[in-house]
């Protein structure tokens, strides 16, 4: 039988080259188990102890328990160096602090949001005020209250979502007039924008929600030319310096003289017969407007003889539609962010 020391030499020379082969905290983990795990080389030789005369046995117990110590130590040695030079790996990394980071992604005002935020925003600095109201209204008033009677035919052109027999969810924001009216003495100013609901058939220019911005000035000698004026510039304010209003004869119960306005096509500013964004007239249609009837100042106790002003009532979608040059109002509640974003 080999000798027992020549044999712990030619473990341990084994054992060394697998240490020295071991790249990570696995593979040492595994040298140590194959030579001084339970059933391990160091076990193996140790068994071989038995064989041996009994007064040699104590030197041979203390050789092999050396050697083990050694091992160990040798173990430990070999992970604290491969600790050592992962650490050295890590020191070693450069990192490039200009390099620009990725972008976390920032959400924005939806379009029809900033169209209300920009209109109120002009109509803010010359003093109207911003209110809001309820969008299910009974129809006192969205109707009796603006001069439209129960068997009065313009109640069909507003026909909505009736909740009950007298309850319905507003297709107007007109009924901001009355409740602002009723709730202050003139001269009243405000800008009223709001949801509104009708029974339309969805389209690339229909929604059954959608939003209007109603604004309303009464006081003494106010007059149409206040209201031209107003528009216009709350035109140039939204679509460029160029832009020009036109008022075309209409029909309002609750103005008289009623009228639809239109400002200049901003995308051919009404200089071509083929623009697919106002189909060649040269004019984008924004709503309703006119002088606030007798009828409705009487209604709120406003003396007609003494008050009178003009209201009128703008599509957000459509302005919107104009502005962004969008082909399609579903777009603007699709929630598509790869659309939306393109509209800061
Ligand atoms: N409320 C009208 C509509 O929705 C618009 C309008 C408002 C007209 C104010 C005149 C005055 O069509």
């Amino acid at each position: 039988m080999m000798n027992l020391a020549t044999q712990l030499d030619e473990l341990r020379s084994r054992f060394e080259s697998a240490l020295t082969e071991a790249g990570d905290e696995r593979a040492l983990e595994a040298v140590r188990v194959a030579y001084l795990g339970r059933s391990g080389e160091v076990t193996t030789v140790r068994r071989s102890i038995g064989a041996l005369p009994p007064p040699e046995r104590p030197a041979a117990g203390k050789t092999i328990n050396d050697a083990v110590e050694a091992m160990e130590a040798r173990l430990l040695a070999a992970a604290a160096s491969l600790e050592h030079r992962a650490f050295e790996a890590e020191l070693a990394q450069r990192i490039d602090v200009t390099f620009p980071s990725i972008p976390a992604p920032v959400g924005s005002i939806h379009p029809i949001r900033r169209i209300i935020e920009d209109v109120a925003g002009y109509f803010g600095r010359r003093g109207f005020a911003v209110v809001s109201g309820p969008e299910v209204e009974p129809d006192y008033y969205n109707f009796d209250a603006l001069n439209i009677p129960s068997d009065h035919p313009a109640r069909e052109g507003f026909d909505s979502f009736w909740l009950t027999d007298t309850l319905l969810l507003r297709p107007h924001t007109s009924p901001m007039q009355i409740r602002t009216m009723q709730e202050h003495r003139p001269p009243v100013a405000i800008l009223a924008p709001g949801k509104c609901y009708r029974r339309d058939a969805v389209d690339a220019r229909h929604l059954f929600q959608f939003h209007q911005v109603e604004g309303l000035l009464v006081a003494e000698d106010i007059h149409f030319g206040h209201l031209k004026g107003m528009l216009a510039g709350m035109c140039r304010e939204l679509f460029g310096p160029e832009q020009q209003v036109r008022f075309r004869p209409s029909f309002f119960p609750f103005t008289e003289p009623s009228a639809e306005v239109d400002t200049t096509c901003p995308k051919c500013k009404g200089r071509s017969a083929e623009c697919n964004m106002c189909g060649g007239s040269g004019w984008i249609e924004l709503g309703g407007c006119g002088m606030v009837h007798p009828n409705v100042l009487r209604e709120v106790g406003y003396d007609p003889e003494i008050y009178s002003g003009w209201a009128f009532g703008f599509g957000a979608e459509r302005i919107a539609l104009t502005r962004y040059e969008i082909d399609d109002v579903r777009r603007l509640v699709d929630s598509d962010p790869d659309f939306l974003e393109q509209l800061q």
